[in-house]
């Protein structure tokens, strides 16, 4: 598939009285323009941005871990354009819920929020999720932006209409549509990221290859592998753009990902379940890297795959090496459990309870059922108990690097 080019406007334009050094260019997803912006340290930048909202407050929500590291320019050049107050959020993956946005909502309402106040996701995916939901409750809808800190969150999550929080054991049950008023990608945080969390974000590249193939997927090799050679002098917004451009090319004219752009969830129905059950040992690409190594044995399994297909989908996944598995034993029955309250149960039709609905590939850049309005495909629940036992055999016999993630070729 041809990867378009991102259209790049001139940012500088309309931007006196001082030079704005972000890159521009407009996001479509189905009806919604929204402006992206990316740059590297730019809290002067963003803020002569946001002074264009009119807002009467911004209320930026972080955690104090990134607040402490990256706050500070922003506190500062926001607070100038309009009262500015920082709304902690500390609860991670596993605090994802709807009690943390009633938290916060009532955090913000007794700290004088209105319809013209304007909130601020600075953080990953978490805080983009947490803070998106929020603002599309609060007075049944209030502008946000998005600040993403992390790799994932810049060429993934923050493209994406979609804000959620967990529900009884289940991803991203309970959520919205809900477009930010505007997004910018300072690439200066990931000064920061730990190398597990560039990890995650690296492994969305290598879904998108593995979805696309093609020349998409000959680009996210040829980035990596020079990645891997040379992980200190890198282009991020060169990576960042990877993401983009596959992103872009799915979900413009599907914005509620519920159509062709469901391919991106290739890997995240074993992935999901995953995520939540090692919380804070696996980051969410990392488990949806195990996702996508149980989603390729299930259709080679059923037969869709070849062997010699299934080599090259393993290739792949080495362009990064493995995540390390977590400690501790292998949850099987909680990942049975968490499996059956996958958010795509309800495309199943009526008559395959039995079934779990899964994006499948037919080999790297074939989507099984990839011209089908749901690009689906059922698989028997006791092919997904075979592989999760698969899964928990290599889980066991995974021979950990026994180095940390940096020493292991992911240092910055
Ligand atoms: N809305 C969507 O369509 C969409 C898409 C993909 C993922 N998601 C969601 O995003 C979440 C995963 O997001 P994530 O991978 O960004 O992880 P995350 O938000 O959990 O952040 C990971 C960790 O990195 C730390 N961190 C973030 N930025 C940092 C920085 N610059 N320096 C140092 N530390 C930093 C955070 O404090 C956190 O501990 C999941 O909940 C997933 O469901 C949503």
């Amino acid at each position: 598939m041809p990867v378009p080019p991102l259209e790049k406007k001139n940012s500088a334009a309309g931007c006196a009285p001082r030079d704005f050094r972000m890159t521009s260019f407009d996001w479509r997803i189905g009806n919604e323009v929204i402006p992206f912006y990316m740059g590297s340290d730019c809290a002067a930048d963003v803020a002569q941005k946001l002074a264009a909202m009119n807002a009467d407050r911004f209320f930026i929500v972080a955690d104090e871990a990134i607040w402490k590291m990256h706050g500070a320019p922003y506190e500062r050049a926001v607070g100038a354009v309009a009262p500015t107050a920082f709304m902690p959020y500390g609860g991670g993956e596993a605090g994802k819920t709807l009690a943390a946005i009633e938290q916060l909502a009532a955090k913000l309402i007794d700290s004088g929020i209105s319809r013209r106040s304007v909130l601020v996701a600075m953080g990953g995916g978490v805080i983009g999720n947490i803070t998106g939901l929020t603002a599309s409750l609060l007075f049944r809808g209030i502008r946000f932006v998005q600040l993403p800190t992390t790799l994932l969150a810049m060429h993934d999550s923050v493209t994406s209409l979609k804000q959620g929080v967990n529900c009884n054991g289940g991803k991203n049950i309970l959520g919205t549509f809900h477009a930010p008023s505007s997004v910018f990608i300072d690439l200066r945080f990931l000064s920061t990221l730990p190398a597990q969390q560039i990890r995650g974000g690296l492994i969305e590249l290598v879904k998108n290859a593995l979805i696309l193939g093609g020349d998409y997927a000959r680009q996210v090799t040829e980035s990596l592998t020079a990645f891997r050679a040379d992980p200190k002098s890198h282009d991020w917004a060169a990576l960042v753009n990877l993401g983009l451009t596959a992103k872009r090319t799915l979900v413009q004219d599907d914005p509620r990902e519920r159509g062709h752009a469901m391919i991106l969830e290739y890997g995240h129905t074993i992935g999901h379940a995953l995520e939540l059950a090692y919380v804070g040992q696996l980051s969410h690409g990392e488990a949806i890297a195990w996702g996508m190594r149980c989603a390729a044995w299930i259709s080679h399994r059923l037969g869709y795959m070849t062997d010699s297909a299934l080599a090259v989908h393993d290739r792949y996944l080495a362009l990064l090496d493995f995540p390390p598995k977590p400690n501790g034993p292998f949850k099987l029955g909680e990942l049975r459990a968490r499996l059956q309250r996958d958010n795509k149960r309800g495309y199943l039709p009526p008559g395959n309870e039995g079934m779990v609905a899964m994006i499948l590939l037919n080999e790297p850049g074939v989507v099984l059922n990839g011209t089908n309005p749901y690009p689906l495909t059922l698989v028997p629940r006791d092919v997904v108990d075979e592989a999760l036992d698969h899964l928990a055999r290599e889980w066991q016999s995974h021979v950990a690097t026994g180095l940390a993630p940096d020493e292991a070729g992911f240092a910055r």
